[in-house]
């Protein structure tokens, strides 16, 4: 694998080649990735982000989440799927506790005081997360030993996990006096229903592989000497299929949800009939 800086060029997508809509924008340069704890490496139709502080157990900071947002709006528009994972023993071990002192870097933490330009800074952190449910590219989160808080919550960003048999999860937030708001909440009860999601969050415990698998947290669970190869052959499969239809069908699963049943059956309507055009059109 190559890593997509290596050369400094700043590459820009503006264009997709399957007509969706990444919006462009400069990829993170080597030196910025490197403040955001970061590692980027782009092997044709993969995209493989690495969490890259294993001895902060890949605590994260607004840098790395500025850092994730600026990869997602830069991805190669031939890029298909993207691998989250961790470097070290850990997926992640959430925000950088150093800056809710102004030690991790990023200014310090805001009091809230400023509730326009507090409410403009979480989602501008968010947009970290939110790019990872783009139709045109298949997220995966490969999750070994910790993932907490905020590596918890970009778990749950990411379309599918595959979880190795170490990985534990906790969403610590309510015990540190906050909320979970980097994008997690609603994955998680749609994944796990209201009430578990409640559970979960208000004794901020620790879920192990087994129960995550047991309850949707993931899809796929293995050793952890599997995960690797697990998360391989995930990818393989995934970029097996169609692209063009692979993205209309990401659009309408995320969308049903959201639908009511009439409204999800137009909508099968609608992406069979850009299919049908584009698989047997001349
Ligand atoms: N922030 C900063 N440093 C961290 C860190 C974090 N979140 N997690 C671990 N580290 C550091 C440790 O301080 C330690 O540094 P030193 O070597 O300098 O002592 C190093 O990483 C290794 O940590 P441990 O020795 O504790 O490693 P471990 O493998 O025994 O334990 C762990 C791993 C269970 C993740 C433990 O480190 C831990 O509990 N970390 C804190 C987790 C946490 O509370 N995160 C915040 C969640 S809330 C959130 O993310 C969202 C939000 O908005 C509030």
């Amino acid at each position: 694998m190559a890593d997509a800086n290596t050369d400094g060029r700043p590459e820009t997508v503006t264009d997709r080649a399957d007509g969706g809509t990444a919006p462009g924008g400069t990829a993170p340069d080597g030196a910025a990735l490197k403040e955001a704890g970061l590692r980027l490496e782009v092997a044709g139709a993969v995209a493989t982000v690495t969490l890259d502080r294993p001895e902060r157990r890949n605590a994260m900071t607004f840098a790395t989440w500025r850092g994730l947002a600026a990869i997602g709006r830069s991805l190669p528009a031939d890029v298909r799927v993207v691998v989250l994972r961790g470097a070290g023993p850990s997926f992640s071990a959430g925000i950088d506790l150093g800056m809710f002192s102004g030690e991790g870097g990023g200014g310090g933490f805001t009091d809230g005081s400023d509730a326009a330009g507090t409410d403009r800074f979480i989602a501008e952190l968010q947009e970290g997360y939110t790019w990872l449910r783009r139709p045109e590219i298949v997220t995966v989160a490969a999750v070994h030993g910790h993932a907490i808080g905020a590596g918890f919550q970009l778990a749950l960003a990411c379309d599918i996990r595959v979880v190795a048999d170490d990985a534990r999860f906790c969403m610590k937030e309510p015990a540190l006096g906050l909320v979970p708001d980097l994008t997690g909440t609603k994955p998680l009860v749609e994944i796990v229903g209201i009430g578990r999601a409640l559970e979960l969050c208000l004794t901020a415990r620790t879920v192990h592989a087994e129960e995550a698998a047991r309850i949707g947290l993931a899809e796929i669970s293995v050793p952890r000497d599997g995960l690797d190869g697990a998360v391989q052959d995930l990818v393989t499969a995934l970029l097996a299929v169609n692209p063009g239809a692979a993205v209309a069908t990401k659009r309408l699963l995320w969308g049903a949800p959201g639908n009511s049943l009439d409204e999800q059956c137009a909508a099968e309507r609608r992406e069979q009939i850009g299919r049908l055009r584009e698989v047997f059109g001349r």
